[in-house]
């Protein structure tokens, strides 16, 4: 049976449009999204190698609550780049950042299939419950890849099952 082939340009508008309203539904219920996946989040780090003075990309960052984790392993030297496709979720990442006082958090409002950023320039990359709202998600890993500087690692969580997520990685 052929599958339905969809048109990537309308599918991540209207992604987009959905993550823009969700937005502060999302960031509404952070303390529940980070207790869930706080062991997860944890493997995702060290699985990606994680560690004080990385400069780490963050695709399809959403509110940043794994960002929050990141800035606080990586440290004042230490540098994350929060991407996602949503300028209203990535608003509320900065925002929490801030708040938080992180100064080693930036954001990018970014396409995961085309970020943008400079080859080799990342010590480690992590998408975490992203890659599956990518029509391509090879796209984006190889992206990531691309991002990263040679030995770098990457480590995505994704949903598996009803209600669990799984993490897989790789080093470059
Ligand atoms: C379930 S949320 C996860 C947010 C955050 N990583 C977390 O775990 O709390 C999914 C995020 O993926 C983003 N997203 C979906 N498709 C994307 C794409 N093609 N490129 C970048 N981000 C995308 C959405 O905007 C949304 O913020």
């Amino acid at each position: 049976m052929n599958m339905p082939s969809i048109d990537p340009v309308a599918f991540k508008a209207s992604t987009r449009e959905q993550w823009d309203r969700s937005a502060p539904g999302w960031n509404a219920h952070a303390p529940q999204i980070r207790a869930w996946l706080a062991a997860a989040t944890d493997a995702m780090l060290g699985m990606a190698g994680v560690r004080r003075g990385s400069r780490v990309l963050d695709v399809a960052a959403g509110a940043g609550d794994q960002t929050l984790d990141i800035a606080e392993h990586v440290g004042p030297e230490g540098q994350v780049l929060a991407t996602d496709l949503s300028p209203a979720i990535l608003a509320l990442a900065q925002q929490n950042a801030e708040r938080a006082g992180f100064a080693n958090v930036r954001t990018r409002v970014a396409d995961g299939e085309s970020l943008g950023v400079a080859p080799s320039s990342f010590d480690a990359a992590v998408c975490r419950l992203g890659l599956m709202f990518f029509p391509d998600p090879l796209a984006g890993l190889r992206e990531m890849q691309r991002a990263l500087r040679p030995g770098g690692g990457v480590c995505t969580l994704v949903f598996s099952r009803l209600m669990s997520a799984s993490t897989s990685s790789f080093e470059r």
